[in-house]
């Protein structure tokens, strides 16, 4: 992948990357090192400038989807619906919707994807200690309790992935690793396989995680940085 702003060029490339159904993924880097652009790829919201293959596959029995060639092929719906139900996004800006109440922003996607009203919803607000605020309009939380939100707006639908990018990033160290303790002990019971940016890898160590290798190295004039990704 090649971004090029103002003779600033990155580039990330990925020769290797294997995640297994289930698995939880930690991306740790310093700003600027590629973490959301590799997210954004994963998540299939970025298409890459060239891939080579990319291989997908939601469930344990159902075959590999081909991501390349839906990109290759340019076919917005077929990305579109696979990741309204596949994949869940936690956006390091949380991107809670401002006009919906709590109970609605988490409820979302099951409701695009015409899911019953089952007690999901409710039952995971419970779990991240925000069922008090399901009525209210996001604007009157706090930011952890926001963030709370948008996590439970990713698990909802019972995607078979979560993408988190730096989910915790505008909390204080305390109350950030106890969302992300809760983040993962959700997904693993919901057997969600999980993918996070984030800096503190001391704490996410101790959750289990593994830590994705990836280097950056940048030419003598600074022009050209590229990061490499494997695991
Ligand atoms: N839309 C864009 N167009 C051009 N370059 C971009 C764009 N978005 C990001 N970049 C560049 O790509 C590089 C990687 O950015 P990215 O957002 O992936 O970093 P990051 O590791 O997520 O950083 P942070 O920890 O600050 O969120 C940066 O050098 C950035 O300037
Ligand atoms: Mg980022």
């Amino acid at each position: 992948m090649t971004r090029m702003a103002e003779g600033i060029e990155f580039r990330l490339t990925v020769p290797s990357l294997q995640i297994s159904l289930g698995e939880k993924i930690a991306l740790i880097g310093h700003s600027g090192c590629g973490k959301s652009t590799l997210l954004d790829i994963l998540a299939m919201i970025l298409q890459p400038t060239s891939a080579g293959a990319f291989r997908f596959r939601p469930e344990k029995e159902a075959p590999p989807i081909d991501v390349v060639k839906a990109w290759s092929q340019n076919d917005l719906n077929f990305m579109g619906d696979l990741r309204k139900h596949r994949i869940g996004y936690v956006m390091q800006t949380g991107g809670l919707l401002p006009y919906l109440t709590v109970r609605d922003n988490i409820n979302l996607s099951r409701q695009l994807l015409g899911m019953p009203d089952d007690g999901t919803v409710e039952e995971l607000a419970k779990n991240l200690d925000i069922a008090r605020h399901l009525n209210k309009h996001p604007d009157l939380l706090s930011t952890g309790e926001r963030q709370r939100v948008a996590i439970g707006r990713a698990l909802a639908h019972h995607p078979s992935i979560v993408i988190a990018d730096e989910p915790t990033a505008s909390l204080d160290p305390i109350a950030a690793r106890k969302i992300m303790a809760l983040f993962i002990a959700l997904a693993e019971e919901l057997n969600i396989t999980v993918i996070i940016a984030s800096h503190d890898w001391k704490h996410i160590k101790q959750l289990g995680l593994r830590r994705l290798a990836h280097r950056t190295t940048q030419n003598s004039a600074g022009t050209v940085t590229e990061t490499k990704v494997t695991g």
